[in-house]
């Protein structure tokens, strides 16, 4: 059913709106480059009032935003919008404005557009590239598209939501509000008015508890962590598929797809999917069960608080204890395996402890009713204790991971139930595994994982056992889907990197060397045992390899954030990177190239240090990848010369690029070019700006002007604490000296760094080794450079001479 009819007839059709110039009235629309949606006044269903929104061209009816949600336009005559010499967007009749918005930053060159995603920004051409002064994607109505965010973020002060309309012809903000909420542990939050209405389930390391197959079924979801809170989720924008999400009158949320022929749209995930999903439809310590004939049970230890409501199937009153806690004399505890854990309306969180751990502390506390680890990767981790009673439970056993909860109960209690539930555990398990076909083959392979732990080969070196797993080829194959094109990372210089997720739900990253000029079976297991030795938080941590027939493999702990380069220089993500993360960076990479360098026992020079090298955790803390590779390539370490230069253009230091001629000195350049990259948020390599060829030839001149600050990336203006940005520049361009006796080595790089008011020598000029250095550096490498070289391939086989 279309809820909207149109009243507006479409004269003509806008690409970009800019200040002074145009305007739209009623008539008239902004459309999107790829014709997907189109901004413009409309009125709702039987309506009198007229909005400004934004909807699907191919079907007009679905409106995904309104600007005056709560300034309806009564008669809309002479009303236009326009964007004002300023950036502020305004609604206007005859100069009086009935609404407006106001961007971050005055903007000297405003320019309205409505992007591909249906995001509506206004862009200052003054400072492209940086970022948009607004956008109606920080103001979402009550649809969630494919490219927004829904953000918690305490730090920023932003915080989204997703808001019902009214009614079907009124968008003015109704009762249902969605929201991310962060008490304790994160999960998405539907309310009506102040009264919760449902729940997504705390988020548990690996879904949403109560929404086992959210990563999947909505696509890839973006989650991003911020010290444990989820500060924003969002689903990546695929220009292929057209999805929306939309809290509706009634308060579900219901994604939909549109359908090839774009003339509808097919729901494809209803939230609640069931009744179950109701907020506290068993009420207090009542478990959901939507696959028994009754719906309601109670846990075990419990009865119904009133068996006749209960019995006419009315589970508002919930369940009571038989036999109250002991305490003093001693209690135990039920599993109850495959939940979505109960709401945390009184809880104790400690993300470290073992479930053990975690007993004895809830059997210590005599409000405790019932424990669990909060997170279930990893075999699971941390303690969460429910006080008083337990709400909004449900079961969910197909569920990709089992959130597993333990009911305090009084022994007496358990001596009736406990052997029962010890034996019927794992028996109900099978079955339900028998049931999906799906656990089976998890449980398999869980097993081969553990077994073939169990059986890892010891690697030997200098009468040192270290293990490291040998982890199977079928394994492998079976995690990265056959190496699915899908699932490449990225293409390093050793081969390309492929994301897995072991069936035991674990994400690993999988590299696979490529097969040309590799050294022998026996070197390169000595070389892997050498490098899974290097251990510090700023290095990614290598889980085991995999060595059959002709191929090698490492496997790594996967990172959800990917590198740092997808946010340095991504217009949107980079403002994530406040100066104070940008400078925990700058020093996690520190520490890690300080440990690599001199403090491992095996001095590892990197030779390829780039941003994309650098991975961030969920908290975005930086780790080092692909050290410790190069050795694996190179016949003989005693010498500093190699045939084969294995690095990337833009981070190369001279000598290395047109000599070979590899030191720590070299890594301590490309190191250089990071920092500026950070600081910047500009690519050294590929950069064009007033004549200058590289960002470090612009950094070198605005250092000799001394107006060094102009180096920093604009979106740092709010953020920056200036000495410490300068100092950072400062050490920098030391790195990226010519000459690489001049460079200073780790130690002095990391003290530079952290000491605050100390004198720093003034640099020299930087090395290039870049296309349009040519001239200068006149040395014969330069004809092996092509002149389009993209700034982020790797080479392995420039020969140099
Ligand atoms: C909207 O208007 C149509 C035609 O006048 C009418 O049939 C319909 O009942 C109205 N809907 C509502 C909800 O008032
Ligand atoms: C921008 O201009 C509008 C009208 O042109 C004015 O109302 C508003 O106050 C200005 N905003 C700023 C930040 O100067
Ligand atoms: C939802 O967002 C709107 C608009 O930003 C805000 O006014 C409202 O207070 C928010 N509601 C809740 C419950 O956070
Ligand atoms: C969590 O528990 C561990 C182990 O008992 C303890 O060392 C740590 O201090 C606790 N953390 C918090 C925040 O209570
Ligand atoms: C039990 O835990 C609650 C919540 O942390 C706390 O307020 C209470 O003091 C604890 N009681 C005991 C006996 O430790």
């Amino acid at each position: 059913m279309a809820p909207f009819t149109f009243t507006a007839i479409l004269f003509f059709s806008l690409l970009q709106l800019t200040s002074g110039a145009l305007t739209i009235a009623t008539g008239q629309t902004l459309v999107s480059e790829t014709q997907v949606f189109e901004l413009g006044f409309f009125r709702p269903g039987n309506s009198t009032k007229t909005f400004l929104g934004i909807w699907y061209k191919a079907i007009p009816a679905t409106v995904v935003w309104v600007a005056n949600r709560n300034n309806p336009i009564s008669n809309s005559q002479r009303v236009v919008f326009t964007v004002s010499a300023n950036g502020t967007l305004l609604i206007s009749r005859d100069g009086a404005a009935i609404w407006s918005a106001n961007p971050s930053a005055a903007a000297s060159r405003p320019s309205v557009r409505l992007l591909e995603t249906g995001n509506l920004v206004v862009v200052d051409e003054a400072i492209e590239g940086c970022g948009y002064l607004w956008q109606s994607f920080d103001f979402p109505t009550d649809t969630w598209l494919s490219g927004m965010k829904l953000v918690d973020d305490r730090d920023t002060g932003v915080s989204t939501n997703l808001t019902s309309w009214r009614n079907w012809d009124d968008p003015s903000p109704g009762d249902f509000v969605a929201k991310i909420e962060n008490d304790g542990l994160p999960e998405m939050v539907v309310y009506r008015g102040t009264r919760k209405r449902l729940r997504t389930g705390k988020w548990n390391g690996l879904s949403f508890s109560g929404l086992p197959r959210f990563r999947s079924s909505v696509s890839k979801a973006e989650l991003v962590f911020k010290e444990d809170r989820l500060i924003s989720l969002a689903m990546p924008y695929e220009s292929s598929i057209i999805i929306r999400a939309r809290l509706d009158l009634s308060g579900s949320v219901y994604h939909y797809v549109m359908n090839p022929g774009r003339d509808k749209w097919n729901p494809v995930y209803p939230f609640p999917r069931d009744q179950c999903d109701e907020y506290g439809h068993c009420g207090p310590n009542g478990l959901c069960t939507i696959e028994k004939s009754q719906s309601c049970e109670c846990f075990r230890g419990f009865v119904p608080k009133f068996p006749n409501q209960w019995e006419l199937q009315d589970w508002s009153g919930g369940c009571l204890r038989i036999s109250a806690l002991s305490c003093e004399s001693g209690d135990g505890f039920v599993e109850v395996r495959g939940v979505k854990s109960p709401d945390l309306l009184s809880y104790w969180l400690n993300t470290t402890m073992t479930l053990d751990q975690c007993k004895d502390e809830c059997l210590k506390n005599c409000s405790c009713s019932a424990c669990a680890n909060p997170y279930i990767t990893n075999g699971g981790s941390g303690c969460l204790m429910w006080f008083g009673d337990l709400l909004d439970t449900r079961d969910l056993p197909a569920a990709n991971g089992f959130q597993n909860i333990y009911i305090r109960v009084p022994l007496s209690q358990l001596d009736s139930t406990s052997n029962l539930e010890k034996k019927k555990a794992p028996i109900s398990l099978i079955l339900i595994s028998i049931a999906t076909g799906v656990i089976v083959t998890t449980f398999i392979n869980r097993a081969l994982l553990l077994l073939t732990r169990w059986k890892k080969r010891a690697l030997k070196r200098n009468n040192e056992d270290i293990e490291l797993p040998l982890i199977k080829m079928t394994t492998i194959v079976q995690a990265t889907n056959n190496f699915s094109h899908e699932n490449v990372l990225g293409v390093g210089g050793f081969g390309p990197v492929y994301k897995g997720n072991l069936s035991a739900g674990e994400e690993i990253a999988v590299k696979r060397l490529s097969k040309s000029s590799r050294q022998g079976l026996e070197e390169f297991k000595n070389e892997v045992v050498l490098i899974a030795k290097l251990q510090h938080r700023n290095l990614v941590r290598l889980l085991g390899c995999c060595i059959e027939g002709e191929e090698m493999m490492l496997i790594y702990e996967y990172l959800e954030n990917k590198s740092l380069d997808r946010f340095v220089f991504d217009p949107d993500r980079r403002k994530l990177l406040t100066w104070p993360k940008r400078f925990d960076i700058i020093m996690g990479i520190t520490r890690g190239m300080l440990y690599l360098h001199h403090d491992s026992r095996l001095k590892i020079i990197h030779r390829d240090l780039k941003t994309s090298n650098i991975l961030l955790d969920a908290s975005l803390n930086p780790k080092i990848s692909d050290f410790g590779l190069a050795r694996t390539f190179e016949e003989d370490q005693s010498i500093s010369r190699t045939r084969r230069v294995i690095g990337t253009y833009g981070y190369m230091a001279p000598e290395y690029a047109f000599h070979g001629k590899f030191s720590v000195k070299s890594d301590i350049y490309s190191l250089g070019v990071v920092l500026l990259e950070i600081i910047s948020g500009k690519k050294n390599s590929g950069f064009q700006y007033n004549d200058h060829h590289s960002l470090l030839g612009h950094a070198w001149v605005l250092w000799k002007e001394k107006r060094i600050m102009e180096v920093m990336d604009h979106c740092l203006k709010g953020t920056c604490d200036e000495t410490q940005v300068k100092r950072c520049i400062h050490v920098g361009l030391l790195c990226v000296q010519k000459l690489a006796e001049d460079r200073p080595i780790m130690p002095s790089v990391a003290l530079m760094l952290a000491t605050e008011g100390r004198i720093l020598p003034d640099p020299e000029e930087p090395g290039f080794f870049m296309e349009g250095s040519c001239r200068r550096s006149n040395l014969q490498s330069c004809a092996t450079s092509p002149p389009s070289m993209n700034a982020t391939l790797t080479i392995t086989d420039l020969e140099a001479r």
